[in-house]
Protein backbone atom coordinates (compact mmCIF):
# COMPACT_ATOMS: atom_id res chain seq x y z
CA UNK A 1 0.00 0.00 0.00
CA UNK A 2 1.41 3.28 -0.75
CA UNK A 3 2.31 5.59 1.74
CA UNK A 4 0.60 9.41 1.01
CA UNK A 5 1.65 12.32 1.89
CA UNK A 6 -0.86 15.30 2.64
CA UNK A 7 -0.68 19.22 3.12
CA UNK A 8 -2.42 19.73 6.24
CA UNK A 9 -2.97 23.30 7.67
CA UNK A 10 -4.34 22.19 11.25
CA UNK A 11 -4.01 18.90 13.11
CA UNK A 12 -5.33 17.88 16.79
CA UNK A 13 -4.09 17.31 20.38
CA UNK A 14 -4.70 13.50 19.31
CA UNK A 15 -2.73 13.32 16.52
CA UNK A 16 0.61 11.52 16.16
CA UNK A 17 3.20 14.52 15.82
CA UNK A 18 6.48 14.62 14.45
CA UNK A 19 8.25 18.14 15.47
CA UNK A 20 11.56 19.12 13.18
CA UNK A 21 14.19 21.16 13.82
CA UNK A 22 17.54 21.84 13.78
CA UNK A 23 17.61 23.86 17.24
CA UNK A 24 16.00 23.85 20.17
CA UNK A 25 15.67 27.90 20.51
CA UNK A 26 13.12 27.09 17.12
CA UNK A 27 10.58 24.57 19.76
CA UNK A 28 6.99 25.54 19.87
CA UNK A 29 6.03 26.48 22.85
CA UNK A 30 3.38 24.97 25.14
CA UNK A 31 3.73 21.30 23.90
CA UNK A 32 6.56 20.54 26.93
CA UNK A 33 6.97 21.02 30.08
CA UNK A 34 9.98 23.02 31.79
CA UNK A 35 11.48 19.77 32.83
CA UNK A 36 11.00 18.07 29.64
CA UNK A 37 12.64 21.26 28.16
CA UNK A 38 15.52 21.22 30.37
CA UNK A 39 15.73 17.38 29.63
CA UNK A 40 16.13 17.86 26.14
CA UNK A 41 18.77 20.63 26.06
CA UNK A 42 21.09 18.62 28.28
CA UNK A 43 20.43 15.66 26.01
CA UNK A 44 20.52 17.33 22.58
CA UNK A 45 23.48 19.98 23.74
CA UNK A 46 25.59 18.18 25.49
CA UNK A 47 25.56 14.35 24.63
CA UNK A 48 24.23 14.98 20.78
CA UNK A 49 21.19 12.69 21.51
CA UNK A 50 19.13 14.39 18.29
CA UNK A 51 15.57 11.76 18.69
CA UNK A 52 13.05 12.31 21.52
CA UNK A 53 10.16 10.48 21.68
CA UNK A 54 7.25 11.10 24.48
CA UNK A 55 4.39 9.03 24.78
CA UNK A 56 1.28 10.97 25.97
CA UNK A 57 -1.21 8.23 25.93
CA UNK A 58 -4.00 9.26 23.30
CA UNK A 59 -0.84 9.92 20.43
CA UNK A 60 2.82 10.18 20.72
CA UNK A 61 5.18 12.80 20.49
CA UNK A 62 8.59 12.90 18.63
CA UNK A 63 11.43 15.43 18.80
CA UNK A 64 13.88 14.85 15.78
CA UNK A 65 16.79 17.07 15.35
CA UNK A 66 18.44 17.37 12.37
CA UNK A 67 22.23 18.29 11.63
CA UNK A 68 22.40 21.97 10.36
CA UNK A 69 24.36 21.87 6.41
CA UNK A 70 24.68 24.32 4.65
CA UNK A 71 25.21 22.33 1.43
CA UNK A 72 21.60 21.51 -0.01
CA UNK A 73 22.09 18.18 -1.48
CA UNK A 74 23.63 16.48 1.59
CA UNK A 75 20.88 18.00 3.84
CA UNK A 76 18.29 17.06 1.92
CA UNK A 77 19.84 13.89 2.21
CA UNK A 78 20.38 13.93 6.07
CA UNK A 79 16.04 15.04 5.94
CA UNK A 80 15.24 12.36 4.26
CA UNK A 81 17.53 9.80 6.64
CA UNK A 82 15.70 11.17 9.54
CA UNK A 83 12.65 10.43 7.93
CA UNK A 84 13.32 6.65 7.31
CA UNK A 85 14.64 6.10 11.03
CA UNK A 86 11.32 7.80 12.22
CA UNK A 87 9.19 4.92 9.48
CA UNK A 88 10.31 1.84 11.54
CA UNK A 89 9.61 3.77 15.21
CA UNK A 90 6.30 4.84 13.57
CA UNK A 91 5.56 1.02 12.44
CA UNK A 92 7.00 -0.03 15.96
CA UNK A 93 4.52 1.75 17.83
CA UNK A 94 1.85 0.91 15.28
CA UNK A 95 0.68 4.48 14.18
CA UNK A 96 -1.01 5.05 10.75
CA UNK A 97 -0.49 8.33 9.90
CA UNK A 98 1.83 11.69 11.59
CA UNK A 99 1.64 15.02 11.56
CA UNK A 100 5.26 16.49 10.61
CA UNK A 101 5.56 19.94 11.82
CA UNK A 102 7.73 22.33 10.11
CA UNK A 103 8.80 24.38 12.91
CA UNK A 104 11.88 26.24 10.66
CA UNK A 105 9.88 27.22 7.85
CA UNK A 106 12.02 24.35 5.58
CA UNK A 107 9.08 23.39 3.17
CA UNK A 108 11.85 21.62 0.90
CA UNK A 109 13.44 19.74 3.71
CA UNK A 110 9.91 18.82 5.38
CA UNK A 111 9.01 17.41 1.66
CA UNK A 112 12.58 15.28 2.15
CA UNK A 113 11.90 14.31 5.54
CA UNK A 114 8.75 12.78 4.20
CA UNK A 115 9.92 11.13 0.88
CA UNK A 116 12.52 9.44 3.01
CA UNK A 117 9.59 8.22 5.28
CA UNK A 118 7.23 7.11 2.37
CA UNK A 119 10.31 5.22 0.05
CA UNK A 120 11.25 3.37 3.52
CA UNK A 121 7.93 2.40 4.45
CA UNK A 122 7.52 0.24 0.85
CA UNK A 123 6.70 -3.37 1.14
CA UNK A 124 6.92 -6.24 -1.59
CA UNK A 125 4.67 -8.72 0.35
CA UNK A 126 3.16 -10.08 -2.59
CA UNK A 127 4.28 -13.88 -1.80
CA UNK A 128 3.94 -13.60 1.66
CA UNK A 129 0.95 -16.03 2.68
CA UNK A 130 0.50 -13.82 6.05
CA UNK A 131 0.73 -10.35 4.23
CA UNK A 132 -1.82 -8.47 6.38
CA UNK A 133 -0.35 -9.12 9.22
CA UNK A 134 3.15 -7.94 7.79
CA UNK A 135 1.74 -5.02 5.89
CA UNK A 136 3.06 -1.46 8.16
CA UNK A 137 0.57 0.26 10.30
CA UNK A 138 1.91 3.64 8.79
CA UNK A 139 0.32 5.03 5.90
CA UNK A 140 -0.44 8.52 5.42
CA UNK A 141 2.06 11.62 6.23
CA UNK A 142 0.53 15.10 7.15
CA UNK A 143 2.71 17.74 6.23
CA UNK A 144 1.86 20.84 8.54
CA UNK A 145 4.13 23.49 6.51
CA UNK A 146 3.16 26.70 5.40
CA UNK A 147 4.71 27.72 2.91
CA UNK A 148 4.77 23.88 0.82
CA UNK A 149 3.29 24.07 -2.50
CA UNK A 150 0.67 22.00 -2.79
CA UNK A 151 2.12 21.05 -6.52
CA UNK A 152 5.36 20.25 -4.83
CA UNK A 153 3.19 17.38 -2.65
CA UNK A 154 1.01 16.01 -5.64
CA UNK A 155 4.67 15.04 -7.55
CA UNK A 156 6.30 13.73 -4.61
CA UNK A 157 3.33 11.09 -4.09
CA UNK A 158 3.96 10.56 -8.12
CA UNK A 159 7.53 10.09 -7.54
CA UNK A 160 6.96 7.96 -4.83
CA UNK A 161 4.65 5.51 -6.43
CA UNK A 162 6.81 5.35 -9.46
CA UNK A 163 9.68 4.50 -7.54
CA UNK A 164 7.63 1.69 -5.59
CA UNK A 165 6.41 0.52 -9.30
CA UNK A 166 9.85 0.01 -10.25
CA UNK A 167 10.95 -1.70 -7.58
CA UNK A 168 8.23 -4.16 -7.98
CA UNK A 169 9.42 -5.15 -11.18
CA UNK A 170 13.03 -5.29 -10.03
CA UNK A 171 11.40 -8.02 -6.87
CA UNK A 172 9.48 -10.20 -8.87
CA UNK A 173 11.00 -13.15 -10.16
CA UNK A 174 11.35 -14.73 -13.56
CA UNK A 175 9.43 -17.75 -12.57
CA UNK A 176 6.76 -14.34 -13.21
CA UNK A 177 8.09 -12.36 -14.53
CA UNK A 178 9.85 -13.49 -17.91
CA UNK A 179 9.95 -11.12 -21.17
CA UNK A 180 6.31 -11.51 -21.83
CA UNK A 181 4.91 -10.70 -19.17
CA UNK A 182 7.08 -7.34 -18.13
CA UNK A 183 6.10 -6.14 -21.37
CA UNK A 184 1.99 -6.23 -19.90
CA UNK A 185 3.46 -4.56 -16.73
CA UNK A 186 5.04 -1.79 -18.70
CA UNK A 187 1.60 -1.97 -21.20
CA UNK A 188 -0.21 -1.28 -17.47
CA UNK A 189 1.60 1.05 -16.19
CA UNK A 190 1.50 2.63 -19.45
CA UNK A 191 -2.25 3.14 -19.53
CA UNK A 192 -2.50 3.69 -15.63
CA UNK A 193 -0.67 6.89 -16.66
CA UNK A 194 -1.96 7.94 -20.24
CA UNK A 195 1.35 7.38 -22.34
CA UNK A 196 1.11 5.58 -25.42
CA UNK A 197 3.29 1.76 -25.61
CA UNK A 198 3.60 -0.40 -28.44
CA UNK A 199 5.08 -3.71 -27.71
CA UNK A 200 7.06 -5.49 -30.73
CA UNK A 201 7.38 -9.04 -30.49
CA UNK A 202 9.27 -11.85 -31.67
CA UNK A 203 8.60 -11.72 -35.63
CA UNK A 204 8.66 -8.09 -35.64
CA UNK A 205 12.13 -8.19 -34.02
CA UNK A 206 13.22 -10.42 -36.31
CA UNK A 207 12.02 -8.78 -39.09
CA UNK A 208 13.95 -5.47 -37.98
CA UNK A 209 17.34 -7.85 -37.67
CA UNK A 210 17.61 -6.74 -33.68
CA UNK A 211 20.10 -9.55 -34.06
CA UNK A 212 22.21 -8.75 -30.72
CA UNK A 213 18.87 -9.29 -28.70
CA UNK A 214 17.66 -12.57 -30.62
CA UNK A 215 21.29 -14.02 -30.13
CA UNK A 216 20.80 -13.45 -26.36
CA UNK A 217 17.11 -14.58 -26.67
CA UNK A 218 18.66 -18.20 -28.27
CA UNK A 219 19.03 -19.83 -25.03
CA UNK A 220 15.65 -19.02 -23.63
CA UNK A 221 12.09 -20.93 -23.71
CA UNK A 222 10.54 -17.77 -23.89
CA UNK A 223 9.81 -14.88 -26.87
CA UNK A 224 11.94 -11.77 -26.38
CA UNK A 225 10.13 -8.30 -26.09
CA UNK A 226 10.80 -4.91 -27.51
CA UNK A 227 9.04 -2.46 -25.89
CA UNK A 228 8.14 1.26 -26.93
CA UNK A 229 6.83 3.50 -24.59
CA UNK A 230 5.74 7.15 -25.79
CA UNK A 231 4.89 10.60 -23.71
CA UNK A 232 4.14 13.56 -26.75
CA UNK A 233 1.94 16.07 -25.01
CA UNK A 234 0.21 18.78 -27.25
CA UNK A 235 2.43 21.50 -25.31
CA UNK A 236 5.36 19.14 -25.52
CA UNK A 237 8.16 22.07 -25.28
CA UNK A 238 11.10 20.22 -27.12
CA UNK A 239 11.03 19.60 -30.59
CA UNK A 240 13.49 16.77 -30.55
CA UNK A 241 12.58 13.56 -28.00
CA UNK A 242 14.64 12.54 -25.07
CA UNK A 243 15.00 9.14 -25.45
CA UNK A 244 15.64 6.43 -22.48
CA UNK A 245 16.68 3.18 -23.33
CA UNK A 246 16.45 0.45 -20.11
CA UNK A 247 18.62 -3.24 -20.10
CA UNK A 248 15.34 -5.67 -19.77
CA UNK A 249 17.59 -8.35 -19.16
CA UNK A 250 14.88 -10.52 -16.67
CA UNK A 251 17.42 -13.21 -15.82
CA UNK A 252 20.55 -13.05 -16.24
CA UNK A 253 22.24 -16.93 -15.88
CA UNK A 254 25.48 -15.89 -17.77
CA UNK A 255 24.37 -18.48 -20.66
CA UNK A 256 26.78 -20.60 -21.45
CA UNK A 257 30.02 -18.88 -19.52
CA UNK A 258 27.45 -19.62 -16.32
CA UNK A 259 27.53 -17.72 -12.97
CA UNK A 260 29.27 -19.36 -9.86
CA UNK A 261 28.79 -19.40 -6.73
CA UNK A 262 26.27 -17.20 -5.75
CA UNK A 263 26.95 -14.60 -8.40
CA UNK A 264 23.37 -15.79 -9.78
CA UNK A 265 21.41 -15.32 -6.93
CA UNK A 266 19.85 -11.33 -7.62
CA UNK A 267 19.89 -11.75 -10.94
CA UNK A 268 16.07 -11.50 -11.29
CA UNK A 269 17.38 -7.64 -10.55
CA UNK A 270 19.21 -7.25 -14.48
CA UNK A 271 16.26 -5.39 -15.80
CA UNK A 272 16.56 -2.74 -13.29
CA UNK A 273 17.34 0.10 -16.07
CA UNK A 274 14.50 -1.10 -17.87
CA UNK A 275 11.80 -0.94 -14.94
CA UNK A 276 13.53 2.82 -13.94
CA UNK A 277 12.83 3.69 -17.60
CA UNK A 278 9.08 2.16 -17.51
CA UNK A 279 8.72 3.66 -14.33
CA UNK A 280 9.99 7.05 -15.54
CA UNK A 281 7.55 7.29 -18.84
CA UNK A 282 4.87 6.52 -16.01
CA UNK A 283 5.91 9.31 -13.99
CA UNK A 284 6.14 11.81 -16.70
CA UNK A 285 3.29 11.02 -18.20
CA UNK A 286 1.26 10.72 -14.58
CA UNK A 287 2.67 14.56 -13.87
CA UNK A 288 1.54 15.92 -16.99
CA UNK A 289 4.73 17.05 -17.70
CA UNK A 290 5.03 19.25 -21.37
CA UNK A 291 8.13 17.10 -22.60
CA UNK A 292 8.21 14.52 -25.53
CA UNK A 293 9.56 11.83 -23.99
CA UNK A 294 10.15 7.97 -25.61
CA UNK A 295 11.53 5.03 -23.91
CA UNK A 296 12.67 1.45 -25.37
CA UNK A 297 13.04 -1.73 -23.15
CA UNK A 298 14.47 -4.99 -25.16
CA UNK A 299 13.74 -7.90 -23.11
CA UNK A 300 14.35 -11.39 -22.32
CA UNK A 301 16.50 -13.49 -20.29
CA UNK A 302 19.53 -15.03 -20.54
CA UNK A 303 19.91 -18.83 -20.01
CA UNK A 304 21.73 -21.84 -21.12
CA UNK A 305 19.83 -23.99 -23.90
CA UNK A 306 21.08 -26.40 -26.37
CA UNK A 307 21.16 -23.45 -29.04
CA UNK A 308 22.30 -21.07 -27.13
CA UNK A 309 24.47 -18.57 -28.23
CA UNK A 310 27.95 -18.84 -27.81
CA UNK A 311 31.61 -17.44 -27.78
CA UNK A 312 32.97 -16.80 -31.19
CA UNK A 313 29.45 -16.41 -32.69
CA UNK A 314 29.45 -13.24 -35.39
CA UNK A 315 26.11 -11.39 -34.35
CA UNK A 316 24.70 -9.10 -37.09
CA UNK A 317 23.03 -6.57 -35.32
CA UNK A 318 20.05 -4.18 -36.15
CA UNK A 319 22.34 -1.62 -37.61
CA UNK A 320 24.30 -4.48 -39.46
CA UNK A 321 27.72 -4.38 -37.23
CA UNK A 322 29.00 -8.06 -37.58
CA UNK A 323 29.94 -8.61 -33.64
CA UNK A 324 32.05 -11.07 -31.94
CA UNK A 325 31.00 -12.58 -29.01
CA UNK A 326 33.78 -13.05 -26.68
CA UNK A 327 31.44 -14.10 -23.25
CA UNK A 328 28.02 -14.75 -23.14
CA UNK A 329 27.55 -13.73 -19.82
CA UNK A 330 28.15 -9.79 -21.51
CA UNK A 331 24.54 -9.80 -22.77
CA UNK A 332 23.16 -6.72 -21.92
CA UNK A 333 25.37 -4.69 -24.42
CA UNK A 334 24.17 -6.99 -27.03
CA UNK A 335 20.39 -5.86 -26.53
CA UNK A 336 21.37 -2.18 -25.97
CA UNK A 337 22.97 -1.96 -28.50
CA UNK A 338 19.77 -2.97 -30.73
CA UNK A 339 18.02 -0.70 -28.74
CA UNK A 340 20.48 2.45 -29.19
CA UNK A 341 20.68 1.77 -32.80
CA UNK A 342 16.97 1.61 -32.99
CA UNK A 343 16.82 5.37 -31.31
CA UNK A 344 18.51 6.57 -34.33
CA UNK A 345 14.94 7.36 -36.12
CA UNK A 346 13.82 9.51 -33.54
CA UNK A 347 16.43 12.14 -34.35
CA UNK A 348 16.50 12.55 -30.12
CA UNK A 349 17.92 15.95 -28.85
CA UNK A 350 19.45 13.20 -25.90
CA UNK A 351 19.33 9.44 -25.24
CA UNK A 352 20.47 8.30 -22.13
CA UNK A 353 20.53 4.03 -21.47
CA UNK A 354 19.93 2.47 -17.72
CA UNK A 355 21.45 -0.74 -17.26
CA UNK A 356 22.96 -3.39 -14.67
CA UNK A 357 25.83 -3.36 -17.32
CA UNK A 358 28.88 -4.48 -15.49
CA UNK A 359 30.26 -5.73 -12.08
CA UNK A 360 33.00 -3.92 -13.35
CA UNK A 361 31.31 -0.54 -12.32
CA UNK A 362 30.06 -2.03 -8.65
CA UNK A 363 33.78 -2.76 -7.77
CA UNK A 364 35.03 0.63 -8.67
CA UNK A 365 32.73 2.71 -6.56
CA UNK A 366 30.33 0.43 -4.32
CA UNK A 367 26.53 0.74 -4.11
CA UNK A 368 27.26 4.59 -3.42
CA UNK A 369 26.30 6.14 -6.81
CA UNK A 370 26.20 5.28 -10.40
CA UNK A 371 29.26 5.15 -12.96
CA UNK A 372 28.05 7.42 -15.91
CA UNK A 373 29.88 8.34 -18.86
CA UNK A 374 29.15 10.70 -22.12
CA UNK A 375 29.68 11.51 -25.82
CA UNK A 376 28.41 14.81 -27.26
CA UNK A 377 26.74 15.74 -24.31
CA UNK A 378 29.06 17.73 -21.89
CA UNK A 379 25.77 20.69 -20.81
CA UNK A 380 23.53 17.80 -20.87
CA UNK A 381 25.69 15.46 -18.38
CA UNK A 382 25.91 18.61 -16.50
CA UNK A 383 22.45 18.96 -15.73
CA UNK A 384 21.88 15.26 -15.01
CA UNK A 385 24.40 15.08 -12.40
CA UNK A 386 22.79 18.02 -10.67
CA UNK A 387 19.99 16.46 -10.93
CA UNK A 388 22.06 13.49 -8.93
CA UNK A 389 22.50 15.57 -6.53
CA UNK A 390 19.16 16.56 -5.98
CA UNK A 391 17.91 13.44 -5.53
CA UNK A 392 21.28 12.07 -3.83
CA UNK A 393 21.42 9.32 -7.19
CA UNK A 394 24.88 10.71 -7.91
CA UNK A 395 26.93 10.21 -11.15
CA UNK A 396 30.43 9.44 -11.06
CA UNK A 397 31.84 10.76 -14.60
CA UNK A 398 34.29 7.82 -16.50
CA UNK A 399 36.57 8.50 -19.21
CA UNK A 400 35.43 8.00 -22.84
CA UNK A 401 39.14 8.34 -24.04
CA UNK A 402 39.60 6.67 -27.58
CA UNK A 403 42.28 4.18 -26.28
CA UNK A 404 39.95 2.01 -24.57
CA UNK A 405 38.19 1.39 -28.27
CA UNK A 406 41.20 -0.54 -28.96
CA UNK A 407 40.25 -2.91 -26.75
CA UNK A 408 37.67 -4.34 -28.75
CA UNK A 409 39.59 -4.64 -32.19
CA UNK A 410 38.30 -7.73 -33.69
CA UNK A 411 40.71 -9.76 -35.87
CA UNK A 412 37.18 -11.64 -37.54
CA UNK A 413 34.48 -9.28 -37.25
CA UNK A 414 33.95 -5.49 -36.89
CA UNK A 415 34.41 -5.49 -33.07
CA UNK A 416 34.36 -7.43 -30.33
CA UNK A 417 31.66 -7.01 -27.11
CA UNK A 418 33.95 -7.55 -24.70
CA UNK A 419 37.32 -5.24 -23.50
CA UNK A 420 40.07 -7.04 -21.42
CA UNK A 421 40.57 -7.30 -17.53
CA UNK A 422 40.92 -3.95 -17.21
CA UNK A 423 38.51 -0.76 -17.30
CA UNK A 424 35.32 -3.18 -17.87
CA UNK A 425 32.16 -0.22 -17.35
CA UNK A 426 34.43 1.66 -19.57
CA UNK A 427 34.88 -0.63 -22.40
CA UNK A 428 31.30 -1.77 -21.92
CA UNK A 429 30.27 1.88 -22.94
CA UNK A 430 32.66 2.31 -25.81
CA UNK A 431 31.10 -0.70 -27.24
CA UNK A 432 27.45 1.07 -27.08
CA UNK A 433 28.92 4.23 -28.26
CA UNK A 434 29.37 2.47 -31.74
CA UNK A 435 25.72 2.27 -31.94
CA UNK A 436 25.52 5.72 -31.48
CA UNK A 437 25.64 8.62 -33.43
CA UNK A 438 23.86 11.63 -31.04
CA UNK A 439 24.18 12.76 -27.75
CA UNK A 440 24.79 10.10 -25.20
CA UNK A 441 24.45 9.02 -21.53
CA UNK A 442 25.16 5.80 -20.15
CA UNK A 443 24.45 4.98 -16.88
CA UNK A 444 25.51 1.70 -15.13
CA UNK A 445 23.43 1.20 -11.85
CA UNK A 446 24.80 -2.21 -11.45
CA UNK A 447 25.87 -0.94 -7.92
CA UNK A 448 22.91 0.92 -6.37
CA UNK A 449 20.07 -1.22 -8.31
CA UNK A 450 19.43 -3.91 -5.69
CA UNK A 451 20.11 -4.06 -2.22
CA UNK A 452 20.38 -7.55 -0.26
CA UNK A 453 19.98 -5.91 3.31
CA UNK A 454 17.95 -2.86 4.18
CA UNK A 455 20.23 0.08 3.26
CA UNK A 456 19.20 3.98 4.14
CA UNK A 457 15.40 4.35 2.98
CA UNK A 458 15.73 1.50 0.57
CA UNK A 459 14.10 -1.80 1.52
CA UNK A 460 16.28 -4.91 0.50
CA UNK A 461 15.53 -5.76 -3.06
CA UNK A 462 15.25 -3.53 -5.85
CA UNK A 463 16.14 0.59 -4.80
CA UNK A 464 13.82 2.44 -7.74
CA UNK A 465 17.35 3.94 -8.38
CA UNK A 466 17.51 6.47 -11.69
CA UNK A 467 13.36 7.04 -11.13
CA UNK A 468 13.80 9.75 -9.34
CA UNK A 469 17.01 10.82 -10.88
CA UNK A 470 15.71 10.74 -14.62
CA UNK A 471 12.23 12.42 -13.46
CA UNK A 472 14.19 15.19 -11.74
CA UNK A 473 16.11 15.85 -14.91
CA UNK A 474 12.95 15.90 -17.08
CA UNK A 475 11.35 18.24 -14.36
CA UNK A 476 13.95 20.66 -14.25
CA UNK A 477 13.65 21.11 -18.07
CA UNK A 478 10.23 22.10 -17.23
CA UNK A 479 10.87 24.89 -15.02
CA UNK A 480 13.88 26.48 -17.43
CA UNK A 481 16.61 25.71 -15.20
N1 LIG B 1 24.21 -8.27 -15.17
C1 LIG B 1 25.62 -8.40 -15.10
C2 LIG B 1 26.28 -7.26 -14.34
C3 LIG B 1 25.98 -7.18 -12.87
C4 LIG B 1 26.81 -7.80 -11.97
C5 LIG B 1 24.92 -6.44 -12.42
C6 LIG B 1 26.52 -7.70 -10.62
C7 LIG B 1 24.66 -6.33 -11.07
C8 LIG B 1 25.47 -6.97 -10.16
C9 LIG B 1 26.22 -8.45 -16.50
O1 LIG B 1 25.42 -8.96 -17.48
C10 LIG B 1 27.40 -9.34 -16.39
O2 LIG B 1 27.21 -10.51 -16.22
N2 LIG B 1 28.58 -8.76 -16.50
C11 LIG B 1 29.77 -9.49 -16.37
C12 LIG B 1 30.57 -9.25 -17.61
C13 LIG B 1 31.79 -10.13 -17.71
C14 LIG B 1 31.42 -11.53 -18.04
C15 LIG B 1 32.68 -9.63 -18.79
C16 LIG B 1 30.50 -8.95 -15.16
O3 LIG B 1 30.53 -7.74 -14.98
O4 LIG B 1 31.00 -9.74 -14.37
MG1 LIG C 1 25.68 -11.09 -17.70
ZN1 LIG D 1 23.40 -8.93 -17.15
Amino acid sequence: MQTIIHKTSAYSDTDNLVLVLTEIKNMKSGLFSEQELDYMKEYHSKHKKNFFSFNRMVNWVFVVFVEKESEKSTRLESYRLEGSKLQSIANGHKLNSLVVADLENKPEEILAFAEGIALKNYQFLKYKSKAVEKLNSLNAIYLFSENLGNDLVDVMNIIIDSTSQCRNLVNEPVAFLNAVQFSQEMGSLAQQSGCKVEVLNKKKIESLKMGGLLAVNKGSVDPPTFTIMEWKPENAQNNKPYVFVGKGVVYDTGGMNIKTGSSMNDMKMDMAGGAAVASTLYAISRAKLPVHVIGLIPATDNRTHGNAYVNGDIISMHDGTKVEVINTDAEGRMLLADALSYAKKYNPELVIDVATLTGSAMRAIGTYGIVAMQCKAVNEFKKLAKSGENVYERLVEFPMWKEYREDLNSDIADIKHLGGANAGAITAAKFLEHFTDYPYIHLDIAGPAYFEKTTKYYPTGGSGVAVRLLFNFIWNKVAGN
